[in-house]
C-alpha cells in the first residue's frame, strides 16, 4: 500500500505542526507500509506566491491524493482583502472541491490535562465527545449572500438544507455512534427554525435503519449549556455546520486547549484531515506552537483513509502517555511539575513514547 498524502502547511503555526505531524506519519508507516507526501500552498503564502490562496494545481493535486493534511490557514494581514481572496475563502473552496460533507471532530477530557480545563473535574470525568457537523451546507454556502450599500446598507446569508444533505451526514453519525456507546445527539432549532425541523425530521427517519442507537434531539442553546454542565452525558452528536463550528470550539475546553482537537472530513472524493485550531500567527515561527492537535489528526487519517486502527491506538496512546509523563506545550502548562517543551520536542516525544510501546511488544 502506498498513502498518497497532499500537505497543506499554510499560514502562522500551520508548518510548524504539520512538520511534526508528517514526522509521525512516516515513523509509523516505517517498514509496514508506503507514503508519499508532497506539499502544496493554500492560505496566504499562495497570495504570496500565485497571487490568489487556492491555487488550481494545489486543489487539482489534492483531487489526485488518498487524503489531505491541511495545518491552519490565515492571519490579520489578509483581513482587509475581499472575501474571493480570503484564506478562509480558500479553505471553503478547499472543503467543497474535496466533497466531504461530514466533519468529524473528536472532544475528550483527558484526565492528564484536567488542571486545563475550566471545568471541574467532577464534571469532566468520562467526557468523549464524537462531533459530527455537517461542513457544505447550511450558512456557510447558501446563496443568496453578501451586502448591498443601501441606504441603508444591509447584508444577507441563506440558511438552506436539502433532505438529502441531511440524510447523508445523519448516516455518518448513527453508522459512527454504532461503534461507539451507541447513543446520538442530534442538535438543531426546531423551535425556531424551518431548516431545523427538516433537520429533526429527516434524523428521525434515518434512525429507523440504526435500530441498536438511541436518538435524542436536543435545542442548540439548551446542548450549548449541557456541553459544560454534563458532558460526559454526550456520546455522539451531529449537527448542522454554523451550530457544530460553534460548539466544538466549546467543546475544546473539555480538553482545555484547542491546541489538542483533531478533526477528519469524510464522505468526498477525498479526505481531509485538519487540527482545528487556526493559524495562531501571534506565536507563529517561535517554536513553541502544540503540535499534538496535528499528531491526532495523522491517527484519524489513519483509521479512517488508511484503515489502519491499530496505528492510530498507537498514536493516540503515544499522546496521552506523553502527556502522563507530564510534559506540557506552553498552552497546557500549568503547575510547576510539568515540563515545559516546545514543537519540535513534542514531536520527539511522540516519536519516542511510540518507539518504546514498539521495542516492549517486541519484547512480549
Ligand atoms: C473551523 C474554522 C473555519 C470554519 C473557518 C476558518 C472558515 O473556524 O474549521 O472551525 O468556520 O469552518
Ligand atoms: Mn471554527
Amino acid at each position: 500500500m502506498t498513502l498518497r498524502i497532499a500537505v497543506l502547511p499554510g499560514d502562522g503555526i500551520g508548518p510548524e505542526v504539520t512538520r511534526q505531524a508528517v514526522r509521525v506519519l512516516q515513523a509509523t508507516a516505517a517498514g509496514a507500509f508506503q507514503v508519499r507526501c508532497e506539499e502544496f500552498p493554500i492560505g496566504g503564502n499562495a497570495i504570496q506566491q500565485f497571487g490568489q490562496p487556492l491555487p488550481p494545481e494545489t486543489l487539482s493535486k489534492c483531487l489526485e491524493s488518498d487524503a489531505v493534511l491541511l495545518g491552519a490557514v490565515g492571519g490579520p494581514e489578509y483581513d482587509p482583502l475581499p472575501r474571493a481572496m480570503k484564506p478562509e475563502t480558500a479553505l471553503l473552496a478547499l472543503r467543497k472541491g474535496l466533497g466531504g460533507y461530514a466533519n468529524l471532530r473528536p472532544a475528550i477530557a483527558y484526565p492528564a490535562l484536567a488542571a486545563c480545563s475550566p471545568l471541574r473535574p467532577e464534571v469532566l470525568q468520562g467526557a468523549d465527545v464524537l462531533f459530527v457537523r455537517e461542513l457544505l451546507g447550511g450558512l456557510y454556502f447558501g446563496e443568496p449572500r453578501g451586502f448591498r450599500d443601501g441606504p441603508p446598507p444591509d447584508a444577507r446569508n441563506t440558511m438552506i438544507y436539502s433532505e438529502p444533505e441531511v440524510e447523508r451526514v445523519a448516516r455518518v453519525a448513527f453508522a459512527l455512534a454504532q461503534t461507539r456507546r451507541r447513543k446520538l445527539t442530534s442538535v438543531d432549532k426546531a423551535n425556531v427554525l424551518e431548516c431545523s425541523q427538516l433537520w429533526r425530521r429527516v434524523v428521525t427517519a434515518v434512525a429507523r435503519d440504526y435500530p441498536g442507537v438511541t436518538l435524542e434531539h436536543q435545542l442548540v442553546d439548551s446542548c450549548a449549556m449541557r456541553l459544560v454542565t454534563a458532558p460526559a452525558s454526550f456520546d455522539v452528536v451531529v449537527t448542522e455546520n454554523l451550530f457544530g463550528d460553534i460548539l466544538t470550539d466549546e467543546a475544546a475546553a473539555l480538553t482545555g486547549s484547542l491546541g489538542m482537537l483533531p478533526s477528519a472530513t469524510l464522505g468526498g472524493a477525498v479526505d481531509l484531515y485538519e487540527p482545528i485550531h487556526g493559524s495562531a500567527p501571534d506565536i507563529a515561527g517561535k517554536g513553541i506552537a502544540n503540535p499534538l492537535g496535528a499528531i491526532a489528526t495523522v491517527a484519524m487519517l489513519l483509521r479512517h483513509t488508511a484503515k489502519r486502527e491499530a496505528e492510530a491506538r498507537a498514536i493516540e496512546a503515544a499522546i496521552s502517555q506523553v502527556l502522563q509523563a507530564g510534559y506540557r506545550t506552553a498552552d497546557l502548562k500549568r503547575g510547576d511539575a510539568e515540563r515545559l517543551v516546545g514543537t519540535e520536542q513534542m514531536g520527539d516525544l511522540v516519536l519516542q513514547a511510540m518507539a518504546n510501546s514498539r521495542a516492549q511488544s517486541a519484547r512480549g
